[in-house]
């Protein structure tokens, strides 16, 4: 179905060095985008899995790089290319810090204060690239008004589709997700289910896009 088809997936947490001892980082299993690089490796795709900080097995088939932080996602995201699709499923820490070479003491001059950087985004600058890929798919975690954001999101950041993810529940780190794909074309709202099969019923949409 998707033989001869590469597609980039960026998928878990990215972690921001605050010392050689700390860091900032968003809160994501990476599950969800691990199930989708497998799906699409097991419908044929060359599948690149740029992954952040994540305890998971890599599924079958699929190549993974391991990063830490934004910088290295991007990266290895651009390293990867040319590809006929991306989905950015990575919670991407919007902001790093100008790390401290040595671990920081408490005490002395009490709490440090962070200065931070806004990190690329890495979605946005994809879809703008001369090399972008035929299809570009962001997500989006929201907790309200799920769809208007994402609508929002897809003209920000100029993707072909939003995955919008109502994460109101017990979304993060659990099983299950509730999905709207947010396109030109409209909305298409699919009932609660389990990450798997989110991830299946994807994968035969983007085959499908691709075709
Ligand atoms: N993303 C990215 N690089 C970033 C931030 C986000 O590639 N630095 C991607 C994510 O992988 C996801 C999409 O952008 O596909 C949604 O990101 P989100 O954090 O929801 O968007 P923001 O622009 O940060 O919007 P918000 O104001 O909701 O935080």
């Amino acid at each position: 179905m998707l033989a001869g088809r590469h597609i980039i997936v960026t998928a878990g947490p990215t972690h921001e060095p605050i010392d050689p001892v700390r860091y900032i980082a968003n809160r994501s299993s990476g599950k969800q985008g691990f199930a989708i690089a497998g799906a699409l490796a097991a419908r044929g795709a060359q599948v690149t899995l740029v992954a952040g900080p994540v305890m998971l097995p890599t599924p079958p088939g699929v190549d993974r790089v391991d990063v830490e932080t934004a910088l290295e996602m991007s990266e290895a995201v651009d390293a990867a290319l040319p590809a006929d699709a991306a989905v950015m499923v990575a919670a991407v820490a919007d902001w790093r810090v100008a790390p401290s070479a040595q671990k920081i003491k408490k005490g002395t001059s009490g709490p440090p204060v962070l200065r931070l950087v806004e990190n690329p985004d890495i979605l946005a600058t994809l879809a703008r690239d001369p090399r972008r890929p035929r299809l570009v798919v962001g997500f989006a975690a929201e907790t309200e008004h799920v769809v208007d954001h994402a609508r929002a999101k897809l003209a920000r950041k100029g993707s072909d589709w939003i995955v919008a993810n109502d994460v109101s529940g017990d979304v993060m780190g659990g099983d299950a997700n509730s999905i709207h794909i947010v396109s030109v074309d409209g909305v298409e709202s699919w009932e609660r289910l389990p990450k798997d099969e989110v991830a299946a019923r994807l994968a035969d949409r983007i085959a499908a896009a691709l075709a």
